[in-house]
């Protein structure tokens, strides 16, 4: 089977599993993560090299203040009890996403999260905080006109190529596939330009009903896909403008 070498995923659909149970929204959260901690395992074990999650968009501001303060309470918590835990299992942890806004604490434990993992080998961990693809692309566009502005870069020069390395994900490679929980059907601001090749997957089942059985048979799905990147044949060739 192809495995993809990068899997990203929109986790989707929390306040619905909560909702359906008759459970406060902030349940659904907390099994989120317990869906989180399975997938980061389920993907190290079969060997997809990079994860990207989508933990909270730079939209999810738009939430009730109890449940955005709940939702970086959970994400505090999950670096501070899990960070060991992926340290030993070799995993490298990445942030992409907005960082400027963040209250510090946030950022501290972030880096930190960086910071310990940096060096190891085995599975990267992307996780997206504070992400919107549209501001990434802003932000990337923003510090290729100041080179331009400052006689270092000339305009002409500019190249897909040029803007992928301008990116938070600089140096991470395309995502093969993305999934997305819930039965939505749409990015919401989600990776818009590192997607255009990617094969996508959508999932009736709400993100804390997620499994590694979900997971595997996502991968299935994707080895039985044909990928021709515009050509004529399938190709194993990296997406396009990289
Ligand atoms: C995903 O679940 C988690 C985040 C977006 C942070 P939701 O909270 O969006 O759950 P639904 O879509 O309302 O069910
Ligand atoms: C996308 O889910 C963001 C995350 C999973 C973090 P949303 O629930 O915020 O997306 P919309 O609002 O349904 O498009
Ligand atoms: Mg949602």
């Amino acid at each position: 089977m192809t495995v993809p070498e990068h899997v990203a995923i929109i986790m989707d659909g929390n306040g619905r599993w909560a909702k359906q149970r008759g459970l406060p929204r902030t349940m659904g959260h907390r099994k989120g993560v317990d869906a989180v901690r399975e997938t980061v395992r389920a993907a190290g074990d079969i060997g997809v090299k990079y994860l990207t999650l989508f933990a909270f968009s730079s939209e999810n501001w738009r939430r009730p203040e109890t449940e955005v303060s709940d939702l970086l309470g959970l994400l505090k918590a999950f670096i501070r009890r899990d960070l060991a835990e992926l340290h030993r299992q070799n995993v490298r942890v990445k942030i992409i996403g907005d960082r400027h806004s963040l209250q510090n604490d946030i950022l501290d434990l972030l880096i930190d999260a960086e910071e310990t993992t940096k060096a190891n080998t085995a599975l990267t961990l992307i996780i997206a905080f504070n992400y919107g693809a549209r501001d990434e692309i802003a932000r990337a566009m923003a510090s290729l006109a100041r080179d331009v502005e400052q006689g270092r870069l000339r305009s002409q020069d500019i190249t897909p190529a040029l803007i992928t390395a301008r990116l938070d994900t600089s140096g991470i490679p395309d995502p093969d596939l993305i999934i997305r929980t819930s039965g939505e059907e749409r990015l919401s601001n989600f990776l818009l330009w590192q997607a255009a090749y990617s094969e996508f997957i959508f999932i009736p089942d709400y993100w804390p009903d997620f499994s590694r059985e979900t997971f595997h048979a996502a991968l299935e799905t994707f080895a039985s896909r044909n990928r021709r990147f515009g050509g004529l044949v399938a190709e194993a060739a990296a997406a396009v403008g990289t």
